[in-house]
């Protein structure tokens, strides 16, 4: 029996209606997934039982899993962590809180409703691969990753934010910021914000701020320790102990530190409010100007922050 036109067409239709009808379940089964992930995490902050999982079980991870936890945001056995196996001091550390660790991403990736990406930036790109059967909410880590690139490299959809910490996050007193990606909403956003508030100060941000704030917050502490050498190597020059130098020089920072954020009154006016008039703070004031401290600091920021923008194109380029 010979097939005419109009049945051929008719063919041609009702296999266009299918494959039209597959990929709305397709995309009903995307957001009924998303739908549900949602809402576990959702009743998961209420019960403060985030089930986490990191990509790569490093220094920042450990820190992180640690906070977490303090924070009662998680527990220790709700969290599961990817190491190499022959990274024995991360391996013992997660076991240390209570965590397993296993030796590929994979299960952490199956395990975790929020995935924290804490390899560093040149191994992103061997994780990202491992990932593809998942839309879990991604917290990256990785510096110089942009959001386009981790997005590039995840199945479509899924939620990625970005995300700066810096060390000082090990003791609770860490300077994160956050850019959230195209799939991520205020949702997601929230659970970034109380994950990282739980290990210090954490502000979101568009993300051509994330390179500005690395040479500020994450680069800051090596130019403040810099300067608690040099304060401490003073006073040691004018006689005073090494060991109390470096107390004293530290408890000076932190107490400044603590009256800009807490006060909240102007750095001009601190400073102005303990340079009593021919006193000895004006006269070293007048020193530092002479040789451009204000200068070089900024200076230090800015070149930071070229050479941040220069590894991130970098990057983008691979
Ligand atoms: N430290 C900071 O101040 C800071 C601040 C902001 C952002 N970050 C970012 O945080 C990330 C982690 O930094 P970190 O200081 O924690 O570095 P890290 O201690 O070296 O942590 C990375 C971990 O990932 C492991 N790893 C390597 N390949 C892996 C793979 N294929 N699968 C799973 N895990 C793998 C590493 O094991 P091996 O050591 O055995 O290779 C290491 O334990 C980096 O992307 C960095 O840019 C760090």
């Amino acid at each position: 029996m010979s097939i005419g036109p109009r049945t051929l067409g008719l063919t041609k239709i009702t296999r266009k209606l299918r494959q039209r009808i597959n990929e709305h379940h397709a995309k009903q089964e995307i957001l009924r997934a998303t739908k549900e992930r949602k809402r576990r995490v959702r009743s998961e902050v209420h019960t403060k039982m985030l089930k986490i999982g990191f990509l790569g079980g490093g220094k920042m991870a450990q820190a992180l899993a640690k906070g977490f936890i303090k924070a009662g945001l998680s527990e220790g056995e709700k969290m599961l962590a990817s190491c190499l196996p022959n990274d024995t001091g991360s391996i013992d550390a997660f076991k240390e809180i209570g965590s397993n660790t296993v030796f590929s991403n994979g299960p952490v990736a199956e395990h975790g409703d929020i995935l924290i990406l804490s390899v560093k930036p040149q191994i992103v790109p061997k994780v990202l691969p491992e990932l593809k059967d998942h839309r879990k909410l991604i917290l990256s880590i990785a510096m110089g990753i942009s959001l386009a690139s981790l997005e590039k490299g995840l199945p479509p959809g899924t939620p990625v934010i970005r995300v700066m910490p810096n060390t000082p996050a090990l003791v609770g007193c860490g300077a994160t910021v956050y850019a959230r990606g195209k799939h991520a909403g205020d949702d997601e956003a929230q659970i970034a914000e109380k994950l990282f508030s739980a290990v210090g100060l954490c502000e979101e941000v568009s993300e051509s701020m994330i390179d500005p704030v690395t040479a500020l917050a994450g680069s800051g502490p090596a130019y403040v320790y810099m300067m608690i050498e040099a304060l401490a190597d003073g006073a040691v020059k004018m006689g005073l102990m090494r060991s109390i130098a470096y107390r004293l020089a530290a408890q000076t920072v932190l107490g400044a530190g603590t009256m800009v954020r807490d006060t909240q009154i102007h750095p001009g006016q601190l400073k102005d409010d303990v340079a009593s008039p021919a006193g000895s703070t004006i006269t070293g004031i007048h020193h530092l100007e002479k040789h451009g401290l204000r200068s070089a600091i900024m200076g230090a920021v800015e070149a930071a922050t070229l050479r941040c923008q220069e590894v991130s194109s970098l990057e983008d380029e691979k």
